[in-house]
């Protein structure tokens, strides 16, 4: 069985105060929510703080970045050991955001997946199509080809530990959410492929859907066999709102 992961993607928003009120009001609502791993992803500037107020707590730390160096002249960027230090168990990688607006390459995705995997912390390595390739019915083709590139550093070993996200970049922020049926024929090629990339360690990876979930859909998303959670930007920044996702309900048998 795999756990449900529902993360939220802060983006730029939320300075450092704004976060830390955020975890105060947000805690108490998801205390006691049972059998799932809950995840913030804030501002590099916000870690410390939303570290801090984390502590103790069964919510987990993520970065939403993370250059593969160890270190040097890198100017402006921040290195694993450096995201390892503050906490962080979870970092997002290829995010369609970075990949379009900052020109990011499936080979750097798969260094950076690879350097968080060196300093105990799990990618959540972003996949999706653009509307154009939807449209061309290039789905299947970008997502897989943005998959295998992107884990290419993977061990073996260690690939149940990833989580990718399925993030089809006509649905981030703009209210269209994939429904759940289509969704899931994404997550279950998603999922194939990852078999053929991992043997039986690829049934334990999870896959997250992320583009506009909110509390009005999350339920029937998450009642699909193979989607395991959520990346959440624009409704992850309310707590209660957040804290609704992550208490999803579990309809009809799902998970
Ligand atoms: P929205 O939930 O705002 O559509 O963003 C999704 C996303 O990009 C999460 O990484």
């Amino acid at each position: 069985m795999r756990r449900p992961i529902l993360a939220a993607n802060w983006k730029m928003h939320k300075t450092a105060a704004e976060a830390a009120e955020f975890v105060e009001e947000f805690l108490p609502l998801v205390a006691d929510a049972g059998s799932v791993d809950i995840v913030l992803a804030p501002t590099f500037t916000a870690l410390d703080r939303v570290a801090n107020g984390l502590r103790g707590s069964n919510v987990a730390l993520a970065a939403q970045n993370v250059n593969p160096e160890e270190q040097g002249a890198f100017t402006g960027e921040i290195a694993p050991g450096m995201l390892a230090e503050l906490g962080c168990r979870y970092g997002i990688v290829g995010h369609s955001e970075r990949r379009a607006i900052y020109s990011e390459s499936d080979d750097f995705i798969a260094s950076k997946a690879a350097a968080l995997f060196a300093h105990g912390i799990c990618p959540i390595v972003c996949v999706g199509e653009t509307l154009e390739e939807r449209e061309a019915n290039r789905t299947l083709d970008v997502v897989g080809r943005q998959l295998v590139a992107s884990l290419a550093g993977v061990p073996e070993a260690r690939a149940a530990e990833v989580v990718v996200a399925y993030e089809p970049v006509w649905a981030i922020g703009t209210g269209k959410t994939a429904t759940p049926e289509l969704a899931q024929e994404v997550h279950a090629a998603i999922r194939s492929q990852l078999g053929e990339c991992f043997g039986a360690a690829g049934d334990a990876i999870r896959i997250q859907y992320g583009g506009s979930v909110k509390p009005e859909n999350v339920d029937t998303l998450m009642a699909q066999p193979d989607i395991d959670g959520a990346l959440v930007g624009g409704a992850s920044l309310a707590p209660e709102t957040f804290a609704r996702i992550v208490r999803f309900e579990r309809l009809g048998g799902a998970s």
